[in-house]
């Protein structure tokens, strides 16, 4: 056989993927992504978009090669990539590999359809909408987590829960909904075409949900990103969680700013120390705004002084920008990887890149 048919059927060999915490061994074809043969497993690999946009099927990649059917780094961060991250749903194998899965979501509810309406919508800012999705019966949900809203013919967008869950799951879901110009699904929510529309929900998605500890939390949010921490906030509180936290809130000017009340609840009935700080990045000087100014990333210094690194757990969802400066200033204070958590809110223009 000439050397170059060698190459084509060894390349064309199905290679062996060894996934922990599990200890699951199988091959993997050269048409299967590492999540597609995961699943045709029977292994409870988390992931939702499938395209690589999400990030819920992160793992790590211990040993062995993968090739990237589109680039990791739209959704993982520097730091990420260079401590060895992948994207199962967008992993081919190159070789035979390992990889470790986070294993705290094993016990999270399983996601399924419901048919939903949009029941209520009102404005919180400008640009953000406090929506209500009332199912055919009740969700249950991990506060931090999302679902995902199709309308017939459009693929599915996610949105995180707003509000914190309760034991019996919730029929009325309250998401915050950001208006994004040129949008298919915002587009028609704001010119208000939505109310009673029957949408498919499916959900809870996500592995974004408060971490055991007894460290300080650190959670920042960017924008409609505010919604997944106050319901982790609610939650926490209902739970009497006696933990330091801090919470920073981005937004451009003070327009920008909600939930100040819910806010103002929270830190008054948290039984530790709780410390709120909305950051401007646009607010004209003239305003008389005496808060602070700029992006709170470049203040993460102030809040997890050099003994509470290694004990800090960080937790932000927002713009992708956002996340990605954040995690390097968490990673430069000493935070490991692994204490970080988040929910980028990406959106179809980053898949289709
Ligand atoms: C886990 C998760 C949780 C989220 N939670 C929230 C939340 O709680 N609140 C919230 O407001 N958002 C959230 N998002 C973001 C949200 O899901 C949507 O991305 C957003 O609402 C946009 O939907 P759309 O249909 O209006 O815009 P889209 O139609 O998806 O368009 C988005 C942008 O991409 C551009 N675009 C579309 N197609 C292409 C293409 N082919 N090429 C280039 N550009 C294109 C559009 O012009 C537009 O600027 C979350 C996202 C994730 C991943
Ligand atoms: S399932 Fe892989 S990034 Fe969403």
């Amino acid at each position: 056989m000439s050397g170059f048919l060698k190459k084509l059927f060894a390349g064309a060999a199905p290679q062996v993927a060894h996934v922990n915490p599990w200890g699951a061994e199988f091959a993997v074809s050269p048409s299967q992504t590492l999540l597609e043969a995961a699943l045709a497993q029977n292994i409870p690999f988390p992931h939702n978009c499938t395209v690589g946009t999400c990030g819920s099927c992160k793992c790590r990649l211990t040993g062995g090669q993968v090739s990237a059917i589109t680039d990791f780094g739209y959704t993982l961060s520097a730091e990420e990539l260079s401590a060895g991250y992948i994207l199962a749903c967008q992993a081919r194998l190159k070789s035979r590999i390992t990889v470790e899965v986070e294993s705290a979501g094993d016990n999270l509810p399983q996601p399924a359809t419901y048919t939903g309406q949009i029941t209520s919508q009102h404005p919180l800012t400008h640009d953000i909408l406090a929506v209500t999705v009332t199912l055919d019966r009740a969700m249950p949900y991990i506060a931090g987590q999302y679902a995902s809203l199709a309308l017939p013919g459009l693929a599915a967008r996610s949105y995180s829960f707003a509000a914190a869950p309760e034991r019996a799951g919730k029929r009325a879901l309250t998401f915050y909904i950001r208006t994004v110009p040129g949008g298919a699904f915002t587009g028609q929510l704001f010119a208000g075409a939505l109310q009673n529309t029957s949408l498919e929900v499916t959900g809870p998605h996500g592995h974004f949900f408060l971490r055991g500890g007894d460290g300080p939390i650190i959670c920042m949010a960017g924008g409609s990103g505010l919604a997944p921490l106050l319901s982790l906030l609610h939650d926490a509180r209902k739970n009497r969680l006696r933990r330091r936290c801090v919470l920073l809130f981005g937004a451009r000017t003070q327009a920008d700013l909600y939930a100040l009340d819910q806010i103002e609840e929270i830190k008054t009935t948290w039984p530790a120390d709780f410390t709120f700080l909305p950051v401007l990045s646009d607010e004209p000087a003239s305003s008389g705004w005496s808060g602070r100014r700029g992006f709170f990333t470049g203040m993460l210094g102030e809040f997890i002084p050099p003994p509470q690194a290694a004990s800090t757990q960080a937790y932000m969802c927002g713009p992708p920008p956002m996340i990605d400066a954040a995690i390097t200033a968490l990673t430069t204070l000493g935070l490991p990887l692994e204490a970080i958590h988040y929910d980028k809110f990406t959106d179809s223009s980053h898949a289709a890149r």
